[in-house]
């Protein structure tokens, strides 16, 4: 079986390495905050091109202390609504409902799936504060018309880039360098993975790092001190660790997530399928390959057969969760679209040249 995601793989290239880490951390009996975390913080911050980085417990805790913080700050307050892509995976949406905010879905532009910036002007509201860009699959959203919109509006612009580590426009700016603040997550099937769980907030904002910071550490600067009502959302000294090894080859990686879409992007060939839209720039970083077929289930089955296998990216859209039961009737068709179509094959930066070879064949062939 071709795995859709081989993290064994992907980490194994690692293990001397890790293993050293490992060690490391051991010797310095200490784990939460420290020499690991600051290097990684500071290694992360200059990698994206932002003064600063925070490291949290993972990325949906990244997005709400992005926006506690701003609250704390006094910028927006529980009521007010956040402009977001319906079609996004549900943290991005859970995030504005944990901090008393209220999410306002917006419908992606159906070539790239990300948020359509011309459905934007309908969609504000007299409370509207923040826009959150998502860099869906692994693409750059429309910066330049989402950064002029937030500026035109006096919003906040928030981005999710839980799936775009290192992503770069023309100028090569990258995923995270646009926004007033931006989200990664490190979940271990990321671009940039760990070995748990793991996130971070980066930000320009000198202020705004200072509250993420206190935040994600039960509101306090000083110990035993609680200037405010904190979580307790930290990195720890071993991810860190981990994810200082990992940074070193994500351009790599990301370059080599490219060539395999260049490769499925030439070879497949079937009338009915639609392949992910992408300019061949470094906009992309593939951390899904997304195609759309009317007939999904029985494309995913037929390669199953074969010894394929793929994901959905999301089966079933956070509108029409149990979670938001409360927008369960409202319509949102391209939304909807793309999740009845959607199918992700395997593109993880391990996967062999036959492997491809064979994956193309298997589409191709399908009837
Ligand atoms: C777009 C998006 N936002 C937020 C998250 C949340 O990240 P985490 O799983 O680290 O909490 C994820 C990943 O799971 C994601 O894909």
């Amino acid at each position: 079986m071709i795995k859709f995601l081989d993290l064994q793989r992907i980490n194994q290239r690692h293990e001397a390495e890790f293993k050293e880490a490992l060690a490391g951390v051991l010797d310095s009996g200490w784990y939460i905050r420290g020499r690991q975390l600051s290097a990684f913080e500071s290694e992360f911050a200059k990698y994206c091109g932002v003064p600063h980085a925070i490291g949290t417990g993972n990325g949906l805790d990244a997005l709400i202390l992005i926006l506690k913080a701003w609250m704390q700050a006094g910028k927006i307050e529980a009521g007010d609504e956040v402009l977001v892509p319906a079609n996004t995976y549900i943290a991005s949406i859970l995030s504005i409902s944990a901090c008393g905010l209220v999410p306002v879905p917006v419908e992606p532009d159906p070539q790239t799936c990300n948020i359509d910036p011309g459905r934007l002007q309908a969609a504000m509201g007299r409370r509207t504060r923040v826009l959150m860009a998502v860099h869906l699959y692994g693409q750059l959203a429309d910066m330049k018309r989402l950064s002029a919109f937030a500026k035109e509006k006096g919003l906040l612009l928030l981005e999710d880039a839980a799936q775009a580590h290192g992503a770069r426009d023309a100028k090569g700016r990258r995923a995270g360098s646009f926004g007033d603040a931006a989200a990664f997550s490190f979940y271990p099937g990321k671009n940039l993975g760990a070995l748990g769980d793991g996130g971070a907030v980066v930000t320009p904002d000198a202020e705004l790092a200072r509250l993420v910071r206190a935040l994600g550490n039960y509101g306090s600067e000083k110990k035993y001190v609680h200037g405010m009502k904190g979580i307790n959302s930290r990195l720890d000294e071993l991810q860190a660790a981990f994810l200082r090894i990992k940074l070193r080859s994500l351009d790599a990686d990301n370059e080599r997530r490219r060539e395999i879409a260049r490769q499925y992007l030439e070879g497949i060939h079937h009338p009915e399928l639609q392949l992910p839209h992408w300019d061949g720039s470094s906009a992309h970083v593939f951390h899904l390959f997304v195609i759309r077929h009317p007939a999904r289930d029985k494309l995913a089955a037929h390669l199953r057969k074969k010894g394929v296998e793929t994901a959905i990216h999301y089966p079933l859209p956070p509108h029409r969760q149990g979670a938001y039961r409360e927008w369960n009737e409202r319509k949102f068709p391209l939304t909807e679209a793309i999740h009845r179509e959607v199918l992700s094959l395997p593109i993880h930066p391990l996967l062999q040249e036959e492997e491809i070879r064979f994956i193309i064949q298997s589409i191709n062939q399908f009837p």
